[in-house]
């Protein structure tokens, strides 16, 4: 099961990753079959992870949208997951609320993953965020990040913030305008507002003439008005990088637990 970032050995998970990117997967899967369960919309997650299994030589059964599933007419959670756990091998539950994947570990005869439940975790989004900073750095320890957006509310900074043990955090929440601080990773998040976070932000050219030629700005998107399409040439902009090394990470993932 992979509920949280606490579940899994990152640096194998990274390791397999970047192999998988320079060498291809070290063997297919053509036996299996990924569900795709989204009770919340999704682009990157879902596809990435449609895409991973498909380039593992398998199979995916995909519920995109659970408003034309079964879920319409009154399932519940778990009688959703113990009948989706009879067709395929694996389980990617993206949920509304927190604590939703733990529940569905408990009743599923598969491995569920995790793809983001309400505001609590996303530890794949986490996975290839840490795989996309190793990249750049060549470690995962040892840094300066800031995280700049909806705190409260953003499962990708919540398990980021868990994963990044040994560094230096820095939280800015959006009704900050202050300078960032020098920082190796600017880590950008949309406000959730179908969590009921207010407000917005959007980083302007004063910010990035205070930041390191060689820190990089994150992003796990999609993004509203947060990140200008101005910077999207800048050298420091990793986002569409990261959209990018989430199918190695996902097929890591998948692997992994096969
Ligand atoms: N980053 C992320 O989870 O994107 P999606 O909501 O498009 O899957």
């Amino acid at each position: 099961m992979l509920i949280s970032i606490d579940d899994i050995d990152i640096q194998e998970i990274l390791n397999l990753a970047s192999s998988i990117e320079k060498n291809g997967p070290p063997r297919t899967y053509p036996d299996k079959i990924l569900a795709n369960l989204f009770y919340e919309p999704s682009t990157r997650t879902s596809a990435s992870f449609a895409g991973a299994m498909y380039r593992l030589g398998g199979n995916v059964i995909s519920i995109n949208d659970v408003n034309y599933s079964s879920v319409a007419k009154g399932e519940n959670l778990s009688d959703t997951i113990v009948t989706m756990a009879n067709y395929a091998d694996i389980i990617a539950l993206r949920s509304k609320n927190k604590g939703d994947a733990k529940l569905a570990s408990e009743v599923s005869s598969v491995p569920i993953i995790n793809a983001g439940d309400g505001n609590g975790e996303h530890p794949t989004q986490t996975l290839l965020d840490l795989y996309t900073i190793y990249k750049k750095f060549g470690r995962i320890n040892d840094l300066v990040v800031t995280f700049v957006g909806d705190i409260e509310n953003g499962r990708t900074v919540h398990s980021l913030d868990k994963a990044l043990i040994d560094s230096t955090k820095y939280f800015i929440p959006t009704y900050d305008k202050k300078i960032w601080p020098e920082s190796d990773v600017y880590y950008l998040t949309r406000v959730q507002r179908e969590r009921g976070s207010k407000g917005s932000y959007s980083m302007k050219k004063e910010h990035i003439h205070h930041i390191p030629e060689n820190s990089i700005v994150m992003h796990p998107f999609p993004r509203n008005e947060e990140i200008p399409t101005w910077f999207d040439k800048d050298p420091r902009a990793k986002y569409f990088e990261q959209m990018k090394n989430g199918l190695y990470v996902r097929m890591a993932i998948l692997s992994y637990f096969f």
